[in-house]
């Protein structure tokens, strides 16, 4: 294991003033979303939309790496050069998600289980060839108290199965994300998801001890602690920044490298404030910054959606807008005025 460049990696992606783009979409996914645009997912144009994000001018400046699919790793962006080189170029470090999906867990009905680790070995040493410094595997924790969810066999599996794949990354030279997101959608208030984030955290902490994983080169993506999407009562940002920032300092050990949130539903907007409130309470043991696919797209989307040959440019500013509000989300620096900036 190269120790040096698994801590220079980690460090490089949790930077100040920096986060990292999720656009690591399965085929699946993508198709819903360009759909969402009336655009069709075939691959031309999940090449054009990929191409307009990652050649944003300036985008290193907030956007320390970027998340990419199968797909995109082997692609060629729209001027010929490979999507790697581009990121390379651009200051942006390749990273790769490696699981296979979450599945239906057999004897626990509605909850998941992530698969992925058949043959992973190999297929980190084929990523690293191809540039990728960093990983990402997604487990899916549901939150639904009626029918006793999660139950402790679903976190440890995941858990499990989560330790096994960073083990793996670090033996490849590539940073592991280990994402346990627990679910926003549901009727759950916030101390239900504060008592479930605190549960899986620490499960997945044992485990990544008990294989012998290394945190000072490993980067957690949570989810924050906030009620299910459902519940009658919201709260506010303070009450969301402080909840996480509790739960973390309870179950997060500090050698961590550091936190990179997911939006998860969140509006745009909503996840910058949160990460900002975040922030504000600081001194923190981890620097906390940002992994957003949603809440760094969805306006860009929108406006490249509507006139993809015409709207390169426009969409790029939409998402260099939000890279750099939450970029200085990751120092405690953001405020609302900035939006109209
Ligand atoms: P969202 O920010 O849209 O939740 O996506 C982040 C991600 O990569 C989920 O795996």
């Amino acid at each position: 294991m190269n120790v040096e460049q698994l801590l220079e990696t980690a460090a490089a992606m949790v930077a100040p003033g920096k986060g990292i783009l999720a656009i690591d979409e399965s085929t699946g996914t993508i198709t819903k979303k360009l759909a969402s645009v009336d655009v069709e997912s075939k691959e031309s144009n999940r090449q054009a939309y990929r191409d307009m994000l990652l050649t944003t001018p300036d985008l290193g400046e907030h956007i320390s790496g970027a998340i990419l699919y199968d797909e995109t790793i082997r692609q060629k962006g729209l001027s010929g050069v490979s999507f790697v080189d581009i990121m390379n170029e651009a200051d942006i470090i390749p990273g790769i998600k490696v699981d296979t999906g979450a599945h239906p867990m057999a004897g626990f009905d509605g909850e998941l289980i992530t698969e992925g680790l058949d043959g992973l070995r190999a297929r980190l040493k084929e990523y690293a060839e191809l540039g990728a410094r960093f990983a990402k595997w997604r487990a899916v924790i549901t939150i639904d108290e009626e029918n006793g969810m999660p139950a402790q066999a679903n976190i440890d599996a995941n858990c499990h199965a989560l330790a096994r794949y960073a083990a793996l990354c670090q033996e490849a030279g590539i940073v592991p994300i280990v994402e346990p997101e627990i679910l926003m959608t549901g009727t759950h208030d916030i101390d239900t998801a504060y008592d479930v984030s605190e549960l899986t955290l620490k499960t997945l902490f044992t485990h990544l001890f008990e294989h012998d994983v290394l945190l000072e080169g490993t980067i957690l993506k949570p989810s924050m602690v906030m009620a299910g999407d459902k519940c009658p009562e919201q709260n506010g940002t303070e009450e969301v920044a402080e909840a996480t920032v509790n739960c973390f300092l309870n179950a997060v050990p500090a050698s961590l490298a550091g936190v990179v949130f997911l939006s998860g539903g969140q509006s745009e907007i909503q996840a910058t404030e949160h990460l900002n409130e975040m922030n504000k309470l600081g001194p923190l043991p981890w620097p906390l910054s940002f992994s957003y696919g949603r809440a760094l797209q969805n306006s860009a989307l929108k406006v490249w959606g509507s006139n993809p040959e015409a709207n390169i440019s426009a969409g790029q500013q939409e998402l260099a807008h939000r890279a750099r509000m939450n970029g200085m989300a990751t120092m405690g620096d953001y405020n609302s005025n900035m939006e109209s900036s």
